[in-house]
This record gives structure tokens, C-alpha cells and sequence, in this order.
């Protein structure tokens, strides 16, 4: 695979030369340049936070895929690793697609992923054909590969995206797949080795009978409780939900091994923004379970994709708790350290149609916002973030007659417009935490109870951060602004 690695590095060196600045991420995870995917090999290892993720790195469009790296002992501060797998065997030969990694007993890296090829060799005319592979690490870097693990039986056009882990002294794989039925489903298998597989059963099936294919899936225990996350494809939209093209969601239930997976709730979105998928969790060493997504689209041309040579991002890390069978999810603790200095407004009342500028200027920063909504009248209340002085902005408020959180690009710099809604059960205090980088915003709802992930490329300019009241006074019961550092240990260049 050197030869291969080595080329992959010198395309991503080539595209960085070229590498525009203006949206690209200060305190998200990106690759140097190039473009990236999902999550992938989420994993704590020789003392390190280890973070893979799909890459191209000849191009800003989804192409051959490899696994990109970095590395770290906090999840607050990031080192550049070098790019781990590259299509090299024939099993892999269009791509070394999606999958998780695991620390054996005799402390090694082991890495699960798919070998996609194309049929024809070109495109997907003829369709995928597709298996579980396994790479083995020594020092968390370098990777050999090893047989394939887990053949494609006859037929199935979509087999991909092992996750897997130990329960017991036995290890389990999931991974999603298209049934004959063309239905969407989650496939269970277990080893007691790491390299022998055995079928166990279809451990879940989309009842839904309009989804095809469950990418990324990912099960873990929470509490007393199994989560099930996956990304259905072909799910249609409804109302506020399943808005995106790609969207991501989970299941409630029970399971223990040998037995089948009990259902308990219905389907539910992760995250309501325009651009959050192929979720992926790990436990870390205080048994927190964490939690990336990707930021990125496969269905529109995103702005940098055209024109800055690099595309797409992961979320900030986030905390998954279950509260009430609903997941929550909220940023790591760790991100707090990223704050470099914080401006407090306190309790304060804006009249209807006033303005307050929070920064004149800035690119990284997040919001604390608490809103004392029994002393509120405003019809929607929110914050104008990339808010430049053609008026361009992205809005971010509670919108009191839909009752929901809302991300609105109707007025965005660049790129798709459209909005997006979280739920909200119209308490008193609603408190809303609002990430934004150079090219993103991530809000959330209450600590989490709600999440909205998206793009927003402003234009160029100062990018303003306003508090806007409309139609209707607004109290405010407490008000932060920190300014955000880089997780980066050393500059790209
Ligand atoms: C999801 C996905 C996976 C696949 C990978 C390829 O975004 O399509 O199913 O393994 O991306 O890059």
C-alpha cells in the first residue's frame, strides 16, 4: 500500500497549495485538503483520541476512497496523521469505504471497513459489489490488511459499513444492507477471534418499506437500554422530518447476545439540520459515548467543492445520553477548553424590532443564549450569524408560531437555502448553544435535547453575530459570547 499512501499524500499536497481559507474550519475536524466523508475508526489507542474518516484526496468530490487520520490526547487539540489506507488489493480496488476500529487483547488497532468495487469497473451502471475487510495496527499509523472477512452473498447490490465491538468476551459486527426485497437492513456477526465471522441473523429491518438500504449503522448500550443508529436511504420526507438527502436517525430497544434486537420506539432524527450524517460513536475510557457526524453532502455542490479544494467537515465530538428512550446529545465537556475569551451580556429586555450586535467580527465563536419566554412577545427571536454588510446571514432563532429552533438560510451567503426545525415543547426558558466556524453553525436545544447541524458560507466581509427581536419584545436571562481557539497543534503551512 505505500506507493499507493504516498500518491494520495502528494494529491492532498497538491490541492493545499491551492486551499482557500474563507470557510475552512477552525474547530472542526477537516482534511488538509481534498474531500472527505464519514466518520470512521472511531477509537482511544496509545493514549490517543484516534479519528479516521472517508477521504478523496485528488479531488473535492466523493471519489476512490481512503481512510484519512488524526490523532489526539484530548479530543481538544489535533495532530495531522498520515493518511492510513488507500485502495491497494483487488477486494478494495474502488474504494476503502466506511468501518470502525477496535483495540484487540494484545493491544493492536484492528480496523473493519468495506472493499467496494464497482461491477463494471466504472460506475454504479451494473452495480457494488462489496465485502468486509480488516487492516491490523501496531502503532495506530500504519496498517496492514489482512483476508477478506466477510463475503458478499450473490446478488446484493449494498453490503457495507462494519461496526464493531465487544460484549462479553465475544465480538460483534453490523453492518447495512440492501435485502433481494430491496429492503433495509442491519446484519449481525459475531467472532471470538477478530478474523473468523459468523452469520448470526438480520438483526433489524426498516419497517418502512420505501428505505432501501441502512448505511452506517451503529449499536450500543446506554443505560439498560440498545441504541440503534443508521442512515436510511429512500426515506421519504414528512413534514419537518427527512428533510436532508441523506438523513440519520435511531431506534430505542433491547438486545443481549443470541437474542434478536426489541424495537421500542419508533424511528427519530439524530439531528434536524440540513447536514448531519453516517454518525458514528465510540466509548471512550471514562465511558462517556461519543459520538461524530459528518457535515457535507453528496446531493448539492457545496460552495468550497467548486472552488477551495477542500469539501466537507465532522461535527464538533458530542456526548449521547438517553433520557426517556430520546437521545440527547450535547458537545463534549472538552470543547469548553477551546474558549479564548468570553464577552457576558447578563438579563436584558430588546424591543420589538431592535438589534443588538453581540461581535462585529468574528469567525469562530459560540453562544450561550437563555430566553426567559413567559416575559416574551417576539414572534421569532434568534441570531443573525454570518451576518455581513450586505445583509447577507444565517438565522438561527425560535420561531414562537411554529414552535420550533430553527436554522433559516433563506438569506445565506452561498450555497443551498431552505430551513430547518427542531422541536421544542414550549417551556419557560428555552437556552440555545450555537457553534459557528467559518463555514457551519451547530445548535443546540436545552443541553442537547435537540440538535441542528448545518452549512452556512458567508459572504465576504466582516461576519457579524446579531440578536434580533421581531415583531415583539424579547427577555433575555442570560447572555455569553466566547470566542473559540483552532484544535490544531501546528498550522497546515
Ligand atoms: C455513507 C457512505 C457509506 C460508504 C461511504 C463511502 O456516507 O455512502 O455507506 O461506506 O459513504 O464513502
Amino acid at each position: 500500500m505505500d506507493d499507493e499512501l504516498t500518491a494520495a499524500e502528494d494529491g492532498v499536497s497538491a490541492l493545499l497549495s491551492r486551499r482557500r481559507e474563507r470557510w475552512y474550519p477552525v474547530f472542526h475536524i477537516a482534511a488538509k485538503a481534498g474531500w472527505i466523508n464519514d466518520p470512521n475508526g472511531l477509537s482511544y489507542f496509545n493514549g490517543r483520541y484516534q479519528v479516521f474518516f472517508q477521504h478523496h484526496p485528488f479531488g473535492t468530490n466523493h471519489g476512490p476512497m481512503h481512510w484519512g487520520h488524526v490523532s489526539s490526547v484530548d479530543m481538544i487539540t489535533w495532530r495531522r496523521e498520515p493518511i492510513a489506507l488507500a485502495p491497494s488489493v483487488e477486494a478494495d480496488r474502488d474504494g476503502v469505504f466506511s468501518g470502525s476500529a477496535v483495540v484487540s487483547d494484545d493491544e493492536k488497532l484492528v480496523a473493519y471497513f468495506t472493499g467496494h468495487r464497482w461491477r463494471n469497473g466504472v460506475n454504479e451502471d451494473q452495480g457494488n459489489l462489496q465485502v468486509q475487510c480488516m487492516a491490523v495496527s501496531e502503532n495506530g499509523r500504519t496498517f496492514e490488511k489482512k483476508e477478506v472477512i466477510v463475503e458478499c452473498p450473490e446478488g446484493l447490490q449494498h453490503f457495507r459499513d462494519p461496526k464493531v465491538w465487544r460484549t462479553g468476551d465475544r465480538w460483534f459486527m453490523i453492518f447495512g444492507a440492501c435485502s433481494a426485497e430491496n429492503r433495509g437492513q442491519v446484519w449481525l456477526y459475531t467472532s471470538d477471534d477478530m478474523y473468523n465471522w459468523e452469520f448470526d441473523r438480520v438483526i433489524f429491518e426498516d419497517p418502512d418499506p420505501s428505505v432501501f438500504m441502512l448505511e452506517c449503522p451503529d449499536m450500543f448500550p446506554l443505560g439498560d437500554r440498545w441504541v440503534l443508529l443508521y442512515c436510511p436511504m429512500g426515506l421519504e420526507s414528512d413534514g419537518y422530518r427527512g428533510r436532508n438527502d441523506h438523513n440519520a436517525g435511531y431506534v430505542v430497544g433491547s438486545w443481549a447476545p443470541g437474542e434478536k434486537f426489541e424495537q421500542a420506539t419508533e424511528y427519530r432524527p439524530l439531528d434536524w439540520g440540513h447536514q448531519f450524517y453516517a454518525p458514528q460513536t465510540f466509548e471512550a475510557p471514562d465511558g462517556r459515548r461519543i459520538a461524530y457526524g459528518w457535515m457535507g453532502s453528496f446531493a448539492v455542490p457545496t460552495p468550497p467543492q467548486l472552488t477551495d479544494n477542500w469539501a466537507g467537515q465532522l461535527t464538533v465530538p458530542r456526548e449521547l445520553t438517553l433520557d426517556d428512550d430520546q437521545l440527547r446529545n450535547t458537545p463534549v465537556a472538552e470543547i469548553r477548553s477551546l474558549r479564548d475569551s468570553t464577552t457576558e451580556f447578563g438579563e436584558f429586555r430588546l424591543r420589538s424590532n431592535e438589534e443588538r450586535v453581540l461581535m462585529a467580527d468574528s469567525e469562530a465563536a459560540e453562544i450561550e443564549l437563555e430566553l426567559d419566554l413567559s416575559a416574551t412577545t417576539a414572534e421569532r427571536i434568534g441570531l443573525k450569524v454570518h451576518n455581513t454588510l450586505d445583509g447577507a446571514h444565517t438565522l438561527v432563532c425560535y420561531d414562537d408560531l411554529a414552535g420550533r429552533v430553527c436554522v433559516d438560510r433563506r438569506l445565506t451567503g452561498n450555497g443551498d437555502r431552505g430551513y430547518r426545525a427542531a422541536p421544542w415543547p414550549r417551556e419557560d426558558h428555552l437556552r440555545l448553544r450555537v457553534l459557528i466556524d467559518r463555514g457551519s453553525v451547530e445548535v443546540f436545544v436545552n443541553d442537547g435535547e435537540e440538535s441542528l447541524s448545518s452549512f452556512s458560507f458567508p459572504n465576504e466581509g466582516p461576519r457579524g453575530i446579531v440578536l434580533v427581536s421581531e415583531s415583539g419584545d424579547t427577555h433575555v436571562a442570560s447572555l455569553n459570547v466566547h470566542t473559540l481557539a483552532t484544535i490544531w497543534e501546528r498550522p497546515d503551512r
